[in-house]
């Protein structure tokens, strides 16, 4: 039996992928960047053993749905492949955040996974291979290898679209508040949501924009701009939703658009919008779901906080806070104890407001 384990944060897309060329291999339409979230990690162990018929994956000490088995058994014939070998594996897997927390965690799952399924199998990728990887087990996971503020170049084929490191972890002193609010769970996947943007009348025009959005996104992120940075991210943000509210589902024929954001998402972004007219650096941004995270400079943060906990007084949200975190690494489990999450650069905060 050979074992190793991984940890990786989820990253938040600061210019977001959204439609893909490929989906097969996760080929995306238009490159993106994003950020390491320090505030979460998924934390992975794999182990080869001969003596399984097939492959057992265990998530937050249940037993994987069968979607999701199959989705990290493909992942792990990927790894098989690479390897030269036939063994079958057990995969356990933990993360130290909630389900529902609005973080992309099959960014961070599936990166975990690379890094601890190429080493129990005897490999040793590169970056950029491991990046290749894990971008087929889910497209946002290839970001969450390298560190800190990070790249994904969409490329043209497998081998060249991957990520790599825009800047590292202490580059900018930034911060990023996540807040979850209460919700249903949502209707449309990401997965789903990508197959549907297409439909939309202005999935073209997003993606003639995408080379300048990119440019003024990277270029204030090196220079620590931040009023043209959160300007640029929110603007690509809402982007990203007028395509969704505009999009097809296949599967829903009776959706006329996907609306990801609540009542109380809507509410959050009018107030950021008054915070920074009344001189607060704070901007935010969005996923495909209605958690709002915000961005701002570490010698904001606890008027950010405390400007939260007034606006959302009675949502009861979970309110995360994130540094840029470093990309995945490996854990030293040599001893068989259970695999400790990253904390070293971590400052890490989940309140449930009003508790
Ligand atoms: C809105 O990476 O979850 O978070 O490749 O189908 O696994 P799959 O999609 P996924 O899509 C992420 C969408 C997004 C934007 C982003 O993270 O860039």
């Amino acid at each position: 039996m050979v074992t190793a384990t991984a940890g990786a944060h989820p990253n938040l897309a600061l210019v977001k992928y959204w439609g893909r060329r490929d989906a097969d291999l996760n080929l995306p339409e238009n490159g993106s960047i994003s950020v390491n979230l320090s505030g979460a990690t998924t934390t992975t162990r794999v182990t080869f053993d001969g003596a399984l018929v097939q492959d057992a994956v265990t998530l937050n000490d249940a037993p994987a749905s069968t979607p999701t088995l199959v989705r990290v058994a493909s992942h792990l014939d990927r790894v098989r492949a690479l390897a030269g070998i036939a063994t079958r594996a057990r995969v356990v897997s933990h993360n130290d955040f909630p389900a529902d927390v609005g973080f992309a965690s099959s960014a961070s799952a599936f990166a975990a996974l690379s890094l601890a399924a190429t080493r129990a199998a005897g490999l040793d990728l590169d970056l950029h291979d491991l990046s290749v990887l894990a971008r087929k087990g889910s497209g946002s996971a290839c970001r969450s290898i390298p560190d800190g503020f990070v790249e994904w170049l969409p490329g043209w084929d497998d081998a060249s679209s991957y990520a790599r490191s825009l800047a590292p972890c202490d580059h900018w002193d930034l911060r990023v508040v996540t807040v979850a609010l209460p919700c249903e769970p949502k209707l449309i996947s990401s997965p789903a949501g990508h197959r549907a943007a297409p439909a939309s009348p202005f999935y073209l025009a997003r993606l003639k924009e995408m080379p300048h959005t990119l440019d003024v996104v990277r270029r204030a992120l090196l220079e620590r701009d931040f009023a043209s940075f959160g300007l640029a991210v929110e603007r690509e943000a809402l982007s990203l939703h007028a395509v969704a509210m505009t999009s097809q589902s296949e599967g829903a024929p009776w959706l006329s658009g996907i609306l990801y954001m609540e009542p109380e998402t809507v509410r959050l972004i009018h107030a950021v919008q008054l915070w920074r007219r009344e001189g607060l650096p704070v901007a935010f941004t969005l996923d495909a779901g209605p958690t709002v995270h915000l961005l701002c400079e570490g010698a904001s943060l606890e008027e950010v906080l405390a400007a939260v906990t007034s606006a959302t007084q009675g949502a009861a949200p979970q309110v995360i806070v994130s540094r840029p975190g470093r990309g995945a690494w490996l854990v030293d489990d040599s001893d068989g104890a259970e695999a400790p999450s990253d904390t070293s650069q971590a400052m890490w905060k989940c309140r449930a407001f009003g508790e």
